[in-house]
């Protein structure tokens, strides 16, 4: 009897575990608790035992009797419980999860990722500099003197804070300040790139904004020629866009290189033929080169005699237009989610 009080109890138990309506779980009160449940039936039987017998069977029978009942109101809480959470928050289970949002790199910090990385294969360090800059490095270091017209390709947003012997400072125009802060702190040979922000006190337009991200690039050393400015900007031009896509060199003028250079890259909509992002011309302006002019060179110490340079500066946003077809350089920084999440 007492074997069959135990496997009746953890029969019931078992039962109940599995029950999910109210339906089945009066079902199972009838099975085990009603009139003529199966528990009832086992009391009841007591009564025709020796009283021994019957003293130790009905002390268990009456424990499995409050077990089973304990079981039966918390099995109707959990019912109940869930019916409380369906009605009050609706919660259809067969509704799909929602999506949790990822972020991603915001397209300007893609770009110069992937121009570091090309430079980093080809040999260069890549360093970064201050976005407040001294007039000296921005103009002067670079054979820009005050009242040079060249000053005038810069307009830009002066600090109000003049330092010693009236030096002043500014949010750097170009990342060619870095060029001679690099060669003040290191000596000979140098094969350096510099990303970061510019600014300049200009109109906006499809192709030009007051503030934007240009990548340095200097090398110095002996024997450097043009020939390998220009094999290294090619070789980064095919890496980055593939060997289709078309370059151009055209002579320019920068105070800081002797020679000077532009270099231009068939544009992405016209296909050559002329259109508003291009101004006609059919050709994207990229970057700005040439050889480390040799007073450049002298003022930082390094023998003009024996070492010369290449420099180039290329606008990383109209690199980035040129990679996915962008018409106008304002979507990069209004913040639009729409745009930003197509890359
Ligand atoms: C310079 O800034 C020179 N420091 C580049 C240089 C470095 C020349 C080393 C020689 C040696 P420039 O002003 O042309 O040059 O600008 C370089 C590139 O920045 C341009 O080719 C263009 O791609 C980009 N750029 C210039 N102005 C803007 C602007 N307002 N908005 C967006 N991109 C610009």
């Amino acid at each position: 009897m007492a074997l069959n009080l135990r496997e009746l109890q953890e029969q019931a138990l078992r039962e109940l575990a599995d029950i999910s309506d109210n339906e089945g779980l009066e079902t199972w009160r009838v099975r085990y608790l009603g009139r003529k449940g199966a528990l009832t039936q086992v009391l009841r039987s007591l009564a025709s035992l020796p009283l021994e017998e019957r003293k130790a069977l009905g002390a268990e029978a009456n424990e499995a009797k409050v077990v089973l009942l304990q079981g039966h109101v918390s099995a109707s809480g959990r019912l109940r419980g869930n019916l409380t959470v369906l009605s009050k928050e609706a919660f259809d289970i067969t509704l799909p999860g929602r999506p949790f949002p990822l972020g991603r790199l915001h397209p300007i910090t893609q770009v110069i990722r992937e121009v570091c990385a090309i430079f980093s294969s080809l040999g260069f360090q890549v360093v970064e500099g201050p976005e407040v800059e001294w007039d000296y490095y921005n103009f002067e270091a670079l054979n820009i003197p005050p009242e040079h017209p060249a000053r005038d390709m810069f307009s830009t947003f002066w600090i109000d804070f003049a330092g010693e012997k009236g030096r002043r400072m500014l949010l750097r125009t170009h990342t060619s300040p870095m060029q001679i802060r690099v060669m003040e702190k290191t000596a000979p040979p140098v094969r350096v790139v510099v990303p970061g922000k510019v600014f300049r006190y200009e109109a906006t337009d499809a192709t030009h904004e007051a503030m934007f991200h240009q990548v340095e690039g200097l090398a110095v050393d002996r024997g450097i020629t043009m020939a390998d400015l220009k094999g290294t900007l090619f070789e980064f031009v095919r890496l980055l866009f593939g060997e289709d896509r078309k370059a151009r060199f055209r002579c320019t003028y920068f105070p800081f290189v002797e020679p000077g250079v532009d270099m231009a890259i068939d544009c992405f909509l016209c296909k050559g033929q002329g259109c508003r992002v291009c101004g006609n011309s059919g050709w994207l302006e990229v970057l700005g080169a040439g050889m480390v002019h040799p007073e450049v060179l002298d003022r930082v110490g390094y023998d003009s005699g024996v070492y010369s340079g290449f420099a180039f500066g290329m606008g990383v946003e109209r690199l980035a237009m040129l990679r996915w077809g962008i018409e106008d350089i304002r979507l990069f920084f209004q913040n639009d989610i729409r745009f930003l999440r197509q890359f």
